[in-house]
């Protein structure tokens, strides 16, 4: 049954109706204004289980993403889509103080401001190549020159600056792949190359990455991650008192402009010898600008094998570093100088924060004599490096 009402209650009801609803819409518009104006704290949503995302900014006319993953013990590791840049990896030290032990800003400006790599996915070629120039078979190729007269880390906008898609899982630890296309000629590069990149953090604080791609004409590769570690999670230290042991026995010479010389030669009897674990201030003197130089692993295959630890004792934080690749540089934050500051205004000086890049060697494209870095259609480029992060009470 039809329940009638007056005309009079019948106004009274629609103006009520109509007073909560500019109500309500008012109550939207506040919202949003207010996730607009902190969007890293109000934006974020759980995607999955140990995976949340939140608006990052925009960059080139697209939205950037911040992804932050949480394992079980309650590590987390933020990954940027814009460059792959992973901007944090929070993490107890023996005395169960939280902190990152990676240098990296809370927003996007402080990417957008060029800093060198931070954190990011470095690709198509991790490193130098000489003069930007290379052949494949008769084809001289001729590349961004953006470090001098050599080409580095990719060129003007390498993997470092493009925003990436992506996609999250968790089977059973939380993992963000990361997919981008790099289109045939991008910075003078031969084929259209696709590229993804899966980071998984494991209950055991391993940050893994798996790196994949594919070209549909032949061209050269190296990609790997530039994250800078401070394991003192403090970027008002150096990591001078850290130790670093690296599996390696020779490592690559190179001449003023950072190119190697071709020569494979012994550490022993030199700066460079981290054969057992040395303290990196101890020599750092004697190496001409730092150590910004690319370690010939021991390791005789390409499984995934351990090559490198790096301690802080008052933190009693360690960073093991596994992977495929035959070769790692050692960079020690030599052209850091002060004039980048952390979000909260520190000044990121010399020597604050260390890379350990896994790679194929730099300049490979013209060194005949160093591991191939050619990828061919049909071929699958597949390396991973695992960074394992655990304490010593
Ligand atoms: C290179 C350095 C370079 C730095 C940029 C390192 O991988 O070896 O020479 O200056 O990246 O931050």
């Amino acid at each position: 049954m039809i329940k009638m009402v007056g005309k009079n209650s019948t106004k009274l009801k629609n103006m009520k109706g109509i007073t909560l609803l500019s109500l309500g819409i008012a109550a939207i518009f506040a919202t949003a204004i207010t996730s607009c104006n902190n969007q890293t704290s109000n934006n974020t949503m759980e995607v999955k289980k140990g995976i949340t995302k939140a608006a990052f900014g925009n960059a080139d006319g697209k939205e950037v993403f911040l992804y932050t993953l949480t394992n079980a013990k309650g590590t987390q590791v933020k990954i940027s889509t814009y460059g792959g840049v992973v901007t944090s990896w929070v993490s107890a030290d023996k005395n169960d103080k939280k902190s990152s032990i990676v240098l990296g800003f809370d927003s996007l400006s402080g990417y957008l401001a060029k800093p060198p790599y931070f954190g990011a996915i470095i690709g198509r070629y991790g490193n130098r190549i000489a003069k930007g120039k290379f052949k494949i078979d008769t084809t001289t190729y001729t590349l961004a020159t953006n470090n001098g007269l050599n080409h580095l880390h990719g060129g003007n906008k390498g993997f470092d600056k493009v925003i990436w898609d992506a996609t999250t899982e968790n089977d059973s630890v939380p993992a963000l792949k990361l997919s981008y296309l790099s289109k045939d000629g991008e910075e003078g590069y031969p084929g259209n190359l696709t590229v993804d990149v899966l980071y998984t953090l494991t209950d055991d604080d391993e940050l893994k990455i798996e790196y994949n791609a594919s070209t549909d004409k032949p061209t050269v590769i190296n990609l790997t991650n530039h994250s800078y570690f401070n394991l003192t999670g403090d970027v008002t230290n150096t990591i001078l008192n850290h130790q670093l042991q690296i599996d390696a026995d020779n490592y690559t010479p190179v001449d003023t402009t950072l190119i190697p010389t071709g020569e494979i030669s012994p550490v022993k009897n030199t700066p460079f010898d981290f054969t057992s674990a040395t303290k990196i201030g101890l020599r750092i003197d004697s190496v001409k600008g730092g150590y910004d130089h690319n370690f010939v692993l021991n390791k005789k295959d390409s499984s995934l094998t351990k090559v490198a630890t790096l301690t802080e004792e008052t933190t009693g934080r360690k960073l093991e570093v596994f992977t495929m690749e035959p070769g790692l540089q050692f960079y020690s934050g030599n052209f850091l100088n002060g004039t980048i500051k952390t979000s909260d205004g520190k000044a990121i000086n010399l020597h604050t924060g260390l890379c350990l890049e896994t790679q194929h060697f730099p300049d490979s494209p013209n060194q005949p004599k160093f591991p191939s870095t050619l990828l061919v259609p049909g071929q699958k480029y597949h390396t991973v490096t695992v960074y394992k992060l655990s304490v010593n009470k």
